[in-house]
């Protein structure tokens, strides 16, 4: 199992969050194939952590457990990888009604960024896998994964950086450019997308999406490098 991100492999330092253009855009491949990139470029000690993980009851595997099935097949050495949850909600939805349901309070943005304080502190890369989209509420306040990152830019990482993961097929165009200006308006850092699930048959649709996506610049000018695209398919020989 290749590294389909390998391009980000020097990229990839202290903490990256991994937000998306929806939910089920491939956040978890892209996470697990950045945690693999991280490592091939001498980053040892890699930590994933989830804020808040819906949908699961009891021991269910959420997406750091996926990580970490993805990386084993892709041969991350054990030990490398660490995985962390901030918080578990048995609904599959955003966290606030999530939270409602579940009759728990949702932890704040700066326990977030305490725990990533912490895990810093311990591992060469911390990967952020966010909820959702990238305005999706996570604390019941109002605030969202962009705000998140801004916290951990004044608390944590100066450096730190967003990876947005985008459909290829029809309608990602308007996707991708509405999350990056929400992103941009935010004052966020985007260190670039990634194309989360690529078809094995790609058609003209995604050919020419690929080619749009790779030629976005910020506002500012500058290109916002497509990272890569994570293969259909990529880790299913494990079963995903
Ligand atoms: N590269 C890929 N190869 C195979 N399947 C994929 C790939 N990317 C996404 N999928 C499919 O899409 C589903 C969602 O992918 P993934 O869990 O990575 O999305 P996500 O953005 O992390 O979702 P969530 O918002 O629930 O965290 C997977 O369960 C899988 O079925
Ligand atoms: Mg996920």
């Amino acid at each position: 199992m290749g590294n389909p991100l390998a391009r980000a492999a020097g990229m990839v330092r202290g903490v990256v969050v991994v937000t998306g253009t929806d939910t089920d855009v491939g956040k978890t491949y892209a996470t697990a194939a950045l945690a693999l990139a991280g490592y091939s470029a001498g980053r040892r000690r890699v930590a994933v952590y989830k804020p808040v993980q819906t949908g699961v009851v009891g021991d269910d595997s959420g997406d750091v457990d996926d990580v970490a099935r993805l990386c084993a097949a892709a041969g991350l050495p054990g030990g490398a990888l660490t995985t962390h949850e901030g918080q578990r909600l048995s609904e599959p939805m955003a966290p606030p009604p999530a939270a409602d349901l579940d009759g728990v309070a949702l932890l704040s943005l700066d326990d977030h960024a305490e725990r990533i304080a912490a895990l810093l502190h311990e591992h060469d890369l911390v990967l952020v896998e966010g909820s959702g989209g990238v305005l999706v509420e996570l604390d019941g306040e109002g605030h969202n994964i962009a705000d998140l990152t801004q916290i951990i830019r004044r608390a944590v990482d100066p450096h730190v950086h967003v990876v947005l993961v985008v459909r290829s097929g029809l309608g990602t165009l308007n996707h991708t450019l509405l999350s990056l200006e929400a992103l941009c308006r935010r004052g966020v850092r985007v260190l670039g997308t990634v194309l989360g699930s690529w078809p094995a048959d790609p058609q003209p649709l995604h050919e020419t999406n690929r080619n749009y996506i790779r030629t976005i610049q910020a506002q500012d000018g500058t290109n916002i490098p497509l990272l890569g695209a994570v293969p259909q398919g990529w880790g299913a020989a494990d079963g995903m």
